[in-house]
C-alpha cells in the first residue's frame, strides 16, 4: 500500500497541486488553511481525497472564529489571512474544518497510524525540537507503529525503536530553507521524504492579489521564495 503523508498545506492550491503521487491511501495532519490565499481549493481537495484528516491550530483558529491577532510577522499573516478565508469561505468549508478531529489513530495495511498536528501532550500548539530523545519522551504513552506530525513545518524522519516517527515537512509554507513543496510517502512500512517543485511565481500572484498589507505580503512571499524567515 502507498500513503501519500501531507500536512501544513497552508491555503497554498499551487504547491499541493503540483504533488502529482499515486497513492492508495492520504493522511493530512491538519493546518490547511492560513498563510496563503486559496483555502477552498485546498479544504475540497482534501475532503475529497484524505482518508484521514486532523485538525492543526490553524484549522481550528479559521472555523471556531478565534479573533485574528494584528501586527507584523507571522502572526500578523495568520491574522491577515484568517480575515480573508472568512470572507470567502462558505459554512460548509468551515463546518468541515470545525469537525476535524484533534488526534486519530488508523491501521492501514497491517500498520498503526498515529496523527496528530503538535504533539500528544499539545496536539495543536506544541512546537518540539527535531531530536529523538524529547520524542522519545513524548511519545511513551503512544501505543502505534508510526507516529506522523506536521506543525514545525520541519522535515524529518526518526526511527525512534518501538515506532518511526514522521514529519513530511510543510506542503504550502516550508520553513526549513528549501522553498519545494514537502511531503512524505510511506510504502510497505519504507518511509521517502519527498519535495517537489512547484510555481511559486504564481503563489506569489494569488497573495498579492488579496487586499493585504504590504509588509505582511512582503514576509509572505520572501517566506515563499526562501523556504524561511527572512
Ligand atoms: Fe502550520
Amino acid at each position: 500500500m502507498r500513503i501519500l503523508v501531507l500536512a501544513d498545506i497552508h491555503a497554498n492550491w499551487t504547491a499541493l497541486s503540483a504533488i502529482r503521487e499515486t497513492y492508495d491511501a492520504c493522511l493530512v495532519l491538519g493546518d490547511l488553511v492560513e498563510y496563503g490565499v486559496q483555502p477552498i481549493e485546498c479544504i475540497e481537495w482534501v475532503r475529497d481525497h484524505a482518508t484521514a484528516v486532523i485538525r492543526g491550530n490553524h484549522d481550528h483558529s479559521v472555523a471556531q472564529r478565534v479573533p485574528p491577532p494584528t501586527g507584523s510577522g507571522l502572526r500578523g499573516l495568520s491574522g491577515a489571512t484568517r480575515q480573508h478565508h472568512w470572507n470567502i469561505l462558505t459554512p460548509s468549508h468551515l463546518k468541515f474544518l470545525s469537525r476535524l478531529p484533534v488526534s486519530q489513530t488508523l491501521e492501514l495495511d497491517g500498520l498503526r497510524f498515529h496523527l496528530v498536528h503538535a504533539t500528544p501532550r499539545d496536539p495543536m500548539d506544541e512546537y518540539l525540537a527535531t531530536d529523538a530523545e524529547s520524542w522519545k519522551v513524548r511519545l511513551a504513552g503512544i501505543d502505534a507503529d508510526f507516529v506522523l506530525v506536521g506543525h514545525t513545518h520541519l522535515q524529518f524522519h526518526l526511527d525512534l525503536g518501538r515506532l518511526q516517527l514522521v514529519n513530511p515537512g510543510s506542503v504550502g509554507q516550508p520553513r526549513d530553507g528549501n522553498p519545494l513543496a514537502a511531503y512524505a510517502i510511506i510504502e510497505n512500512g519504507k518511509v521517502e521524504l519527498k519535495r517537489v517543485e512547484y510555481d511559486i511565481d504564481a503563489a506569489v500572484r494569488a497573495l498579492r492579489e488579496v487586499n493585504l498589507p504590504a509588509d505582511i505580503l512582503d514576509l509572505a512571499e520572501s517566506i515563499l521564495r526562501t523556504g524561511g524567515r527572512p
